[in-house]
């Protein structure tokens, strides 16, 4: 049933200036969850509704399976209900004054693909399948959020779309339920097959439901690939940033090797890190890294280094500290319930070549 969503080119331009979508190519494989995740205005939602038909594009191609659903330099722009898609949206679009039965049943009677088969049987199965099965009867109005943003799912997954479309769902549910909502939405999405795309400006959900991600900026896509990638070799300095990469290292680089680049720190020595980029000799680097990787206390290896420690911020499960490595300021995290070091003292440390990496500084600052 699922069938495969497939993006080339997309731009879409409101009035003048920069595009909300700026040429963004990528494909949905049948059965995957492609997640887009990027900060608020970059551009997901935009994405989103062209594909859904709601906004037009003004150029590039969308095709849901075989069919091309637009493609405005061709004249083609088919509407959004003969694109046989399901939206789950932030806010809960439920009928208020319909039971959770009537909600989740009323695709099934009103869209012209909804027929087919037993009502009351697939109705049964949805509602079991989003763990409503006992709340069938009760008025929609007297369910909690996160049981509200249920029904709506139920509803647009009832009558088994080819794709289903979800704009930030678990954005106005509080932070316990988003979380459980998430590894549910995971479970319930993979247990139907269902084709979908997904965005949010939240990490931790981006991880968790895609099967891949697609990082956004400015209505360009900068990196699409697989969680595992994204986390471990970010294409570009904004996606390690976004994806919580936040120490960054300032230095020139000293020369390169396949994708190993040494940077030259200064005062602090110099550093080994993977780099996706074609840097050269006398280039101006930022290498990017977790806090989770700086391993405190370790000499070990390459990239063995030596600081102070500035301030420590013990929190409980996890201690952070601010340090000094040769005039530069690291953050790094460690796990566990005990401090080890403290305030001022002196630090071995080392940063392992593959968790650091070295892109062109280009003078850019995220904040
Ligand atoms: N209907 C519209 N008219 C004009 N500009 C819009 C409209 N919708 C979105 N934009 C602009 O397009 C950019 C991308 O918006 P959007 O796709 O909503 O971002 P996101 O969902 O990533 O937060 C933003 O700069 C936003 O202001
Ligand atoms: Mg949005």
């Amino acid at each position: 049933m699922s069938a495969a969503l497939s993006i080339e080119h997309l731009s879409k331009r409101f009035g003048v200036g920069r595009p909300a979508v700026n040429g963004v190519s990528f494909d949905v494989p049948a059965g995957e969850i492609v997640v887009l995740l990027g900060p608020s205005g970059c551009g997901k939602t935009t994405t989103l509704r062209c594909v859904a038909g709601l906004e037009h594009p003004t150029g590039g191609r969308i095709s849901i399976g075989s069919r091309v659903v637009s493609e405005p330099e061709r004249g083609v722009l088919v509407g959004p209900r003969e694109r046989d898609i399901g939206m789950v949206f932030q806010s809960y679009a439920v009928w208020p004054h319909m039971t959770v039965r009537q909600n989740v049943a009323y695709p099934l009677k009103h869209r012209r693909n909804g027929g087919g088969g037993d009502i009351n049987v697939k109705v049964k199965e949805t509602l079991d399948l989003v763990g409503l099965g006992d709340y069938a009867d009760r008025p929609v109005v007297s369910l909690s959020g996160g049981q509200m943003q249920r029904v709506a799912l139920a509803r647009s997954l009832v009558y088994r779309p080819q794709l289903l479309l979800l704009d930030e769902p678990l954005s106005n549910l509080d932070a316990k339920l988003r979380i459980r909502l998430r590894d549910e939405l995971r479970r319930i999405l993979k247990q139907t097959g269902m084709t979908g795309l997904y965005v949010t400006h939240d990490q931790a959900e981006a991880v968790v439901l895609g099967d891949r991600i697609g990082v956004m900026r400015d209505g360009d896509l900068l990196q699409m690939a697989p969680p595992g990638e994204i986390y471990n070799r970010p294409a570009d300095a904004f996606v390690a940033n976004f994806t919580g990469a936040s120490n960054v290292l300032l230095g020139k680089v000293l020369e390169r090797s396949g994708d190993t680049a040494t940077v030259d720190l200064g005062a602090a020595g110099r550093i080994e890190a993977w780099t996706p980029q074609p840097l050269a000799a006398g280039d101006r680097a930022r290498v990017a890294l977790r806090a989770e990787n700086v391993r405190l206390g370790e000499r070990a290896g390459r990239n063995v280094f030596s600081g102070r420690v500035l301030e420590r911020r013990y929190q409980g499960t996890q201690t952070v500290y601010d340090l000094d490595v040769g005039g530069h300021r690291l953050e790094a995290l460690e796990l566990g319930t005990a401090a080890r070091h403290d305030a001022n003292a002196e630090i071995a440390l080392t940063l392992p070549p593959e968790m650091c990496w070295a892109y062109r500084d280009e003078g850019l600052s995220f904040d």
